[in-house]
């Protein structure tokens, strides 16, 4: 039988409070950590019903609250910030980004939808299959979306970035967290 624990199993990366790109990365992992308590939560769901939508409902609460942070970290603190120093074929990848944004945003608002469907009903097969396929999809879009925030953004960051506007970047990050 598993628990609770066990459907939101997996590591913690701490990040550090003082480099916000190592912040940035290490939320892309705990992004990971959850949408695999998602997939496993939403399989054991038939089983385990409790656990499940437990599993399920703290998962969607970290993405509506440090996943919504995270987000606006980049749009609003470390986006605009690199695309005057981006060549025009740079600054595509970082619209694809915030378009990408968006659309993970529809899918988030559809699981918080037909989460409400599996707490209110019996057993619902036509919300199970369509939640199944919403993790799947939302899987898919942050796998090639992190890999090119990890890569690809944090070397823009990295190489074109003062330290003085890293420095702005983390308070504007610890602001958004009321520190
Ligand atoms: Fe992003
Ligand atoms: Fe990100």
């Amino acid at each position: 039988m598993l628990t609770v624990a066990d459907l939101m199993r997996g590591p913690r990366p701490a990040g550090s409070a003082h480099d916000p790109l190592e912040h940035l990365t290490a939320c892309h992992r705990r992004v990971e950590q959850r949408l695999e308590t998602l997939a496993r939560a939403i399989a054991a769901l038939p089983r385990q019903r409790e656990e499940s939508l437990a599993a399920i409902d703290s998962a969607l609460s970290f993405f509506a609250t440090n996943g919504v942070r995270h987000t606006e970290d980049e749009e609003m603190s470390l986006f605009p910030r690199l695309l005057p120093k981006l060549t025009e074929s740079e600054r595509a990848v970082i619209e694809l980004l915030e378009q990408e944004h968006g659309e993970a945003g529809l899918l988030h608002s559809e699981l918080e939808r037909l989460a409400v469907r599996l707490h209110h009903r019996g057993p619902d097969e036509t919300a199970i299959e369509a939640f199944e396929a919403c993790v799947v999809r939302l899987a898919s879009l942050y796998g090639r979306h992190i890999a090119v925030e990890d890569t690809q953004v944090a070397g823009f960051a990295r190489s074109r970035l003062t330290a003085v506007e890293l420095t702005e970047i983390s308070t504007e990050m610890k602001r958004r967290r009321g520190q």
